[in-house]
């Protein structure tokens, strides 16, 4: 099923994410501790006429990670050059590519955490001496021998840091998590987007788009275009805040940003499994989704708005989670 607050990126997305991301450290909101943090080491790399850091982002799909590889090389003005995980299946691959870097350049690598062992091993040394070693020739007579890289930056990006090797991480001197976003930020994102592409929005229409937008800048850029459609065809083309209400209820997005699948896991977890706890695969299971897309995609954020907590026995649905569905919590009012 495809969701409406999907929050990896769409086909949709890639229209519009090109002309909506910042280009510079100023004009990227939120994630204030990473932003002053780079700030800092940009402006002394710069002063020393280094090249910065090796830098990791993890966080949540949608938050910036991609956008924020961008910006660093914009502003350390250097080229950069994207590739992921997956894409790299050789050692001689990723040899290559970083061959062809030139001096100071980015290599952003998303989805990090997905690079076979051996391509890894060729990173080791390029991250810590600028050099990979080659093996030449063959059988008895083979031997390896050393070339060496142009400086260079390795920006990588993960949803999942604790599937990264410890060798691996421990090879970046900067390591950021990207939070979600509060309501304030996304307010500020969506009325800058709205801009850009030439929509009408009040401010309480940003405000209320904002707030069912799960804390990610991505979502609030779709949502903001699908409510846009919805305004020119239903009302005015101005999304107010009761525009703006009237179609995310009608896509099934609620007040707070939960979708069918949120509210399909957490009433099963209540209803089901008498609100837990319960473990990751039983919940998967019950609900007939991945584990991996629960724990990665749309756990992040309900453990955020605290709907639901992890313990070592599994997951447990809190009283808020209850509250917001309007069901009595049995269990705590049986112990009072
Ligand atoms: N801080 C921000 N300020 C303004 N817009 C932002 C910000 N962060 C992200 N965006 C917007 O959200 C979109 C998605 O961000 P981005 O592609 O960087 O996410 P990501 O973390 O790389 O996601 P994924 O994990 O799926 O690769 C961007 O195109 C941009 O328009
Ligand atoms: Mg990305």
């Amino acid at each position: 099923m495809k969701r409406t607050i999907e929050t990896n990126l769409t086909e949709e997305d890639i229209k519009i994410e090109g002309s909506l991301r910042p280009q510079k450290l100023d004009d990227y909101i939120g994630q204030e501790k990473a932003k002053q943090n780079l700030k800092v080491y940009i402006e002394a790399a710069k002063r020393r006429h280094d090249t910065l850091d090796h830098v990791l982002f993890y966080g949540p799909p949608g938050l910036g990670k991609t956008t924020l590889a961008c910006i660093i090389a914009n502003e350390m003005g250097v080229h950069i050059k994207t590739t992921s995980g997956p894409a790299i299946e050789k050692p001689g691959e990723i040899a290559a590519i970083l061959n062809g870097l030139s001096e100071g350049d980015v290599l952003f690598i998303d989805e990090i955490h997905r690079l076979n062992r051996q391509v890894e091993e060729v990173l080791y040394p390029a991250m810590e001496d600028y050099a990979i070693d080659i093996m030449v020739g063959k059988g008895p007579t083979a031997r390896s021998i050393r070339l060496d890289l142009p400086r260079f930056t390795l920006v990588g990006a993960t949803t999942r840091a604790g599937l990264l090797t410890a060798p691996l991480r421990d090879r970046f001197g900067v390591i950021h998590r990207l939070e979600f976003y509060n309501a304030d930020e996304l307010s500020t994102i969506i009325t800058h987007s709205a801009r850009i592409l030439n929509v009408s929005i009040e401010s309480s229409g940003a405000y209320e788009l904002a707030r069912r937008s799960r804390g990610t800048p991505r979502l609030a850029n779709r949502l903001l275009k699908r409510v846009r459609d919805f305004a020119q065809v239903r009302h005015d083309g101005v999304i107010t805040e009761d525009v703006a209400v009237e179609a995310l209820d009608l896509m099934g997005v609620d007040p707070v940003g939960l979708d069918a699948s949120d509210r399909n896991m957490l009433l099963t977890m209540i209803h089901k499994f008498s609100g837990g706890p319960v473990g990751l695969d039983t919940i998967a299971a019950a609900i007939g989704e991945d584990a991996g897309t629960i724990s990665d995609v749309i756990e992040p954020y309900l453990l955020q708005i605290g709907f639901i907590n992890r313990t070592p026995q599994g997951r447990v649905a809190s009283e808020l989670c209850y509250r917001h569905f309007g069901i009595d919590d049995m269990t705590k009012d049986a112990s009072k």
